[in-house]
């Protein structure tokens, strides 16, 4: 498992840090032997794996399921998503749900946004729990974005930006991601930290990649975002062996003989 300081050194080293998401045991075995570094259980989870429209249905029951699922089945580093509002309701409510993710198998807890989280990042690291920032677009605050698009095109939003990770950095975060921004302004941001910065469509100069799981298998059938890049089309895979299972069954080729159990001669 890669450790907390290796995040920094890797980025000293300028070695770039992958990371997928991940929601299921069966799945966690597989990322478990592959060379990716590390394992985000995000709230994407609850439209991947719950059907829900956004992340802003994600809930504290969902993400421990999730999260304990995943570290079943990997020793990899695990950083568990908080989900919406989760970290909004008092100090003990947030620990409280902060412990329940660490509980299930975490090993860090991302949080989406800077303002009026200061104070938490800072208590939540100092109770010795890494935790990873996000900023640029972060789905739960979708309905003050007012949609999915690229932040920080402006130039007094990216300002903002660039002085929301370095404050995240200084409350201790050992990593941010920046979602959806401007390739110049990733970079900006990225060589300004010490820590690593993690882009999903930030472009390729930040220290690191993160991807949606079924984005990047090909599971989702709908229309892409321009940042995804598919490494397979699990979605048709999916459809052409159900579809040729059913067509064993119904013209009697599945199972077969070697397939089938046979009463012993006595
Ligand atoms: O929930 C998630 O998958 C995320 C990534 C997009 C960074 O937060």
């Amino acid at each position: 498992m890669i450790s907390i300081h290796e995040f920094k050194q890797k980025k000293e080293r300028k070695e770039k840090i992958s990371i997928v998401t991940c929601y299921d045991y069966t799945t966690a075995k597989i990322v478990d032997k592959s060379s990716v570094d590390c394992v985000l259980v995000g709230d994407s989870g609850t439209m991947t794996m719950y059907g829900c429209e956004s992340t802003i249905q994600a809930t504290m029951e969902m993400m421990v399921l999730l999260t304990s699922a995943v570290a079943k089945g990997t020793t990899k580093f695990i950083i568990g998503d908080m989900p919406f509002l989760s970290c909004r309701k008092g100090l003990t409510e947030t620990m409280n749900n902060v412990h329940s993710i660490m509980k299930a198998g975490a090993n860090a807890v991302k949080l989406e946004g800077l303002k009026g989280n200061e104070e938490i990042i800072k208590y939540i690291t100092d109770s010795g729990i890494p935790v990873m920032g996000h900023i640029g677009l972060t789905p739960q605050a979708i309905n003050m974005i007012g949609g999915y698009k690229v932040q920080g095109k402006l130039h007094s939003e990216a300002e903002r930006l660039k002085n929301e990770a370095i404050e995240l950095e200084k409350l201790g975060c050992f990593s941010i991601v920046l979602e959806c921004m401007p390739v110049e302004l990733a970079r900006e941001i990225s060589n300004s930290l010490a820590i690593p910065a993690i882009g999903i469509g930030a472009g390729p100069f930040t220290d690191g990649q993160v991807i949606v799981i079924h984005d990047m298998l090909g599971l989702e059938h709908e229309k892409k975002a321009k940042f995804v890049r598919k490494y397979m089309d699990g979605y048709n895979s999916i459809l052409d062996s159900l579809n040729l299972y059913h067509s064993d069954v119904v013209s009697d080729k599945y199972p077969a003989q070697e397939e089938s159990y046979f009463w012993r001669s006595e």
